[in-house]
Order: C-alpha cells, then structure tokens, then sequence
C-alpha cells in the first residue's frame, strides 16, 4: 500500500470504532435497524437481535438472503461489524453449523463477542483479522458472507483469492457491496460520503 492508503485506510478504521462504540452520532451514511429493514431484513429478526448490536449495523443489503440456507454449514462473515449477519447466520445454520466473524476494528470484534456471549450464543466466534489475510484454515469454510466491506479494500483481487482459499470445493460466496457506476460525477461521490468522514 502506498502511504495514502495507509492514510485511507486509518480513516476507515477511525470511521467503524465510531459506528462501534457511538453508533448514535451523525454519520454520513444509513447505519441501524431501519437501514437494515429498508435493506429487505426480516424486520421481526432485526427487533429479534439485542439494540445493541443493530444499532452499529452499516450493511448495504441482505447477503443471507442470496441463497437458500444449508443448516450444519461452516460460514465466515468477512468484515462482521457488530455482528448482525453473523449471529443470523449462527442462528439459520443452527447447532451444528459454525460461524467466523473477522473484522479489522478491535471495537466491532469486541461488541460482537459481548453480545454473542451475553446471548449465548455458542456456534459463533468473532477474530480480529484483515480481508486480505484471512485468520480462517484453508478448505475449511461452506459460505462466505460479506456486506458492504469489499468496497473498502484496496485489494480486491487479493480478498477474493482468500475467499477462494478458505472455501472448500463446491463453496459459495454470498456479499451485497456498493460499485461505483460510469455515470456517477465526483460531486455525486462527494455528496454520498466518500471513503470516510
Ligand atoms: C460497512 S461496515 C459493515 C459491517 C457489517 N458487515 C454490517 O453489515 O453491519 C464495514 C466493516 O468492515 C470492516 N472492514 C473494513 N475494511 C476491512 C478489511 N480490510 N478487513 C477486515 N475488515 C474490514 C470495518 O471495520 C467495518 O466493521
């Protein structure tokens, strides 16, 4: 990475410990439950889930809906945030199916692990790790999950390439993002929220 990244790169973190630990103050993008029901979430799992933790949810969409749900599976969430996606998914793949959360932020690791272990939530374990460099075995995994985390990694090409060493044969990957289309100008960019704020 070139020291501007670097630069980015600490601003992104600076902006999710923010939506981790003061989730309530302004931010320039949709964060929270109403986002997350907006987003096509079964509103009744978002009221479902501790405020806690939806209250720190920044996806953009719904990856667990993309595909049917193969209860005993093995999932890692790539850039978990509070957990929302991860503790749905420990709770649609059940007992015998197992979930990583990875993040990046301390904070967000953190928050995650509190309320998993304050639910009890067993089949669940959140890592400090980087998308690029994934804390997860090779061929371990059934379903990578991801929302709204690629768009903030440099290295795109490198983050997919984990996804395909975690995965076993036959795997999936299941990710909402954002992309940046031809015909949006820099002022749109501008007025959106940019890499960070
Ligand atoms: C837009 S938020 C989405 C959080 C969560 N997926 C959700 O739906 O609420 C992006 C998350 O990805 C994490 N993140 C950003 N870049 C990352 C990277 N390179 N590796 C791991 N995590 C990253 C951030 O710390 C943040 O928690």
């Amino acid at each position: 990475m070139t020291e501007n990244m670097y630069e980015i790169k600490d601003k992104i973190r600076q902006r999710f410990v923010k939506v981790a630990i003061d989730p309530t103050a302004p931010q320039r993008y949709p964060t929270g439950p109403a986002t997350a029901k907006k987003l096509g979430y079964d509103p009744a799992e978002i009221d479902g889930l501790p405020a806690s933790m939806t209250e720190s949810f920044a996806g953009v969409g719904n990856p667990l809906g993309l595909h049917e749900v193969r209860p005993g599976e093995t999932v890692v969430d790539i850039g978990c945030g509070a957990g929302v996606d991860s503790i749905l998914a420990a709770r649609k793949f059940g007992p015998s199916g197992r979930v990583f959360g990875v993040d990046m932020t301390a904070e967000m690791v953190k928050k995650a692990t509190d309320i998993a272990v304050a639910a009890a939530v067993a089949n669940v374990e959140f890592r400090q790790g980087e998308a690029d460099r994934l804390p997860v075995l090779d061929g371990t995994v059934d379903v990578v999950i991801s929302n709204g985390v690629f768009n903030l990694c440099f290295d795109k090409p490198k983050v997919l390439a984990e996804v395909f060493r975690v995965l076993r044969p036959g795997g999936r990957l299941q990710m909402a993002d954002i992309l940046l289309g031809d015909a949006v100008t820099d002022e749109q960019v501008e007025k959106k929220g940019a890499w960070s704020d």
